[in-house]
């Protein structure tokens, strides 16, 4: 089997790193606008409001909001079929509550669609990416609050209906397992546990209220458009078993259990044995509202999407030393190398995750990031030899390959995260680059926004237009 002729080639972004354009035209805070730049090992601090004389990196970010179209045309120029963006709620709806949408939001988000369009570039759109009107927070508490449902879903039923006949792949929720990954689900659900709650309890109530968000999303969706195909998304963190002890293989299955348990409810459309056993173990609780349990069996998803970036391991030594990575962590692992943020660099790991997905659920999937954070030097002429990042990503689109050719994964594409170079989700950090594309701007906010093209821009052109043959 060969990849599809049709295969979704191209690169992954979010609305609050790559934007900017804070407030304008309308647009209300964000939960990433009162958010820090931190570096390296440090944690993001997080504001209540916006004060004065302090540098947030989402305000500006690289300014896609006002430069769209150059973007735009050198994905084109490197022969993107698809561009994953996410849309801002708070574009829409500025405090998300608000009773009617807010049309200049609407406008931006019909230009950069009918840009895409125009070179035949496949939106891939994501409606919550780490974002949230900040007025939620503050009003609500955010996602603790049932009503955040109803919201969502307005919010979705608002763009799914705008863009009918330009969008047709959507993703509900970014990385929702991060949820129960993150120790403080700030990106995740605009919520910091307060001292006096029972965060077991709330972590799991507002999982419960996304996965339902997600499918009356669907639902309502299909109603707009029934060919509208819709993804759930996950965070999949690679897990091996640290030896051959039979325990540790149980501690790989357990650390597990947090991504299969949203897997289970978008696809499988109930929470299955996994999920009970997980939330029995943390002795969590759940309030349904009735048809709830009708809802997640009706709303399920049509495809997979997830994010790969590396692999850890875990077992019951307490010997084992702990890796970095994004939200998730693990073992280290002595086979493999790091990247320079500690991420371990794993391609195989990613020809496991996607037989281990679709072994476990069947339907298609697509790798919506992937990619490596890397610190570029400009050469005295001006050039950037990316090499890492080409090595990196050759390896990895080599495993998909095989997925597909010797193992039948079906596959609908391959989108790198941060094609251009965007502040990074996980520190606020612009030197932390992933792009084909380098950006003119330091961890200060400094720098002209200019774009130029990397070594890698070329070679990800020649993938591109060989379908994967050129690796
Ligand atoms: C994923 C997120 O966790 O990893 C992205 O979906 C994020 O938003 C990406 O940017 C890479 O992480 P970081 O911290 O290097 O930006």
């Amino acid at each position: 089997m060969k990849l599809r002729d049709d295969f979704l080639w191209g690169g992954a972004t979010a609305a609050n790193q790559y934007e900017g354009a804070y407030l304008e035209d309308g647009k209300g805070l964000t939960i990433n606008d009162v958010e820090l730049g931190a570096e390296h090992g440090k944690k993001r601090l997080i504001h209540q409001t916006v004060q004065a004389n302090n540098y947030y990196p989402s305000h500006e970010a690289v300014d896609f909001y006002h430069r769209y179209e150059e973007d735009i045309a050198l994905f084109a120029e490197m022969g993107f079929k698809s561009l994953r963006i996410s849309i801002s709620w708070a574009r829409i709806f500025p405090n998300g509550d608000d009773l009617e949408p807010n049309e200049r939001g609407l406008a931006f988000y019909d230009r950069v669609f009918d840009e895409l369009l125009s070179y035949g570039i496949e939106p891939i759109v994501t409606l919550h990416h780490f974002e949230l009107p900040l007025n939620l927070v503050e009003k609500y508490g955010a996602w603790r609050n049932r009503k955040l449902v109803d919201l969502a879903v307005r919010y979705a039923q608002t763009v799914m209906e705008r863009y009918k006949d330009k969008v047709k792949y959507w993703i509900t929720f970014n990385e929702i397992n991060a949820l129960f990954i993150s120790s403080q689900p700030w990106h995740m659900a605009g919520i910091i546990y307060q001292e006096d709650e029972n965060r077991m309890n709330t972590m799991f109530q507002a999982a419960h209220h996304q996965l339902v968000a997600s499918a009356k999303t669907v639902i309502e969706g299909k109603k707009i458009n029934p060919s509208f195909k819709f993804g759930c998304m996950l965070l999949y963190p690679c897990t091996y078993a640290a030896t051959c002890h039979p325990n540790d293989q149980i501690k790989a299955r357990e650390k597990m259990l947090a991504t299969y348990y949203f897997g289970d409810v978008h696809i499988r459309g109930k929470y299955t044995n996994n999920c009970l056993a997980y939330t029995e173990s943390l002795n969590g609780t759940i309030d349904f509202e009735p048809g709830d349990a009708a809802l997640l069996a009706q709303g399920t998803v049509d495809y997979l999407s997830f994010s790969y970036y590396f692999s850890a391991i875990e077992g019951i030594s307490e010997e084992i030393e702990m890796a970095e990575g994004n939200l998730s962590s693990g073992g280290k692992n002595p086979f493999l190398e790091t990247t320079e943020w500690g991420w371990q660099i794993d391609p195989v790991g990613l020809r496991n995750s996607l037989n281990s997905l679709y072994d476990r659920y069947q339907i298609p999937l697509f790798i919506v990031e992937n990619g490596m954070g890397a610190l570029d030097t400009i050469e005295k002429d001006g050039t950037i030899n990316d090499d890492y990042r080409i090595d990196y990503l050759a390896q990895h689109i080599k495993a998909l390959k095989d997925a597909v050719e010797q193992d039948h994964v079906d596959l609908l594409g391959y989108t790198v995260w941060g094609p251009i170079d965007i502040i990074s989700a996980g520190t606020g950090e612009m030197r932390k680059r992933y792009g084909f594309i380098y950006v003119d701007k330091d961890d200060d906010g400094h720098g002209s926004l200019n774009r130029s093209k990397k070594k890698s821009f070329e070679w990800f052109k020649k993938v591109i237009a060989t379908n994967g043959e050129s690796v």
